[in-house]
């Protein structure tokens, strides 16, 4: 037995940090916008094909009060109130998403927060309206990440 744990410890040690550093996560919503315009497939579709992995993902109608808890980081901002009347006006898609160097990696995919900056080929190319009807969110560092991914699911529905 005590020769099985051993070989278990140095099994983890060699192990152990290669997973870590390859399982890395982002948090994305699909935006009220490209839900009611029926985008919702095909920019999962486009998530998919970036090598995505998703291991939680729900469909929710945000409430102004909600929408503006997660967005209270942006509070002072000019677009605030803008910005949350937006995310609750209908329903979204909240999802974690798993690969290597996720929060760079979806930020590319997903493209430029003004969609008059995005580079072809990104979601926000293909499907934002606006700067404030882009279509999708996308997490700006690993910290805001865990975050934003906890404040929608529990632990027992991140896979
Ligand atoms: P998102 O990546 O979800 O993070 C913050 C959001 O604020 C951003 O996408 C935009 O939808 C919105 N936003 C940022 N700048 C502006 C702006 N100038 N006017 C309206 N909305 C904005």
């Amino acid at each position: 037995m005590h020769k099985f744990n051993c070989i278990y410890k140095v099994l983890g040690l060699i192990f152990a940090p290669k997973i870590t550093k390859m399982t890395n996560r982002t948090f994305t919503m699909i935006k009220p916008d490209a839900t009611q315009k029926g985008n919702t497939g095909a920019i999962l579709e486009m998530i998919n094909n970036g090598g995505f992995r998703i291991v939680a993902m729900k469909m929710l109608h945000l409430s102004s009060e909600k929408a503006g808890e997660f967005y209270a980081v942006h509070k002072e901002r000019p677009f605030y109130g803008e910005l949350v009347e937006f995310m609750s006006r209908g329903p979204i898609t909240a999802a974690i998403l798993e690969k290597e160097n996720a929060v760079e990696d979806f930020r590319k995919l997903i493209g430029a927060t003004n969609p008059a900056n995005a580079e072809d080929g990104t979601i926000r190319k293909r499907f934002a309206a606006s700067i404030g009807e882009n279509a999708i969110h996308g997490s700006d560092s690993d910290e805001n990440a865990a975050i934003e991914g906890d404040f929608f699911f529990s632990k027992l529905e991140q896979f």
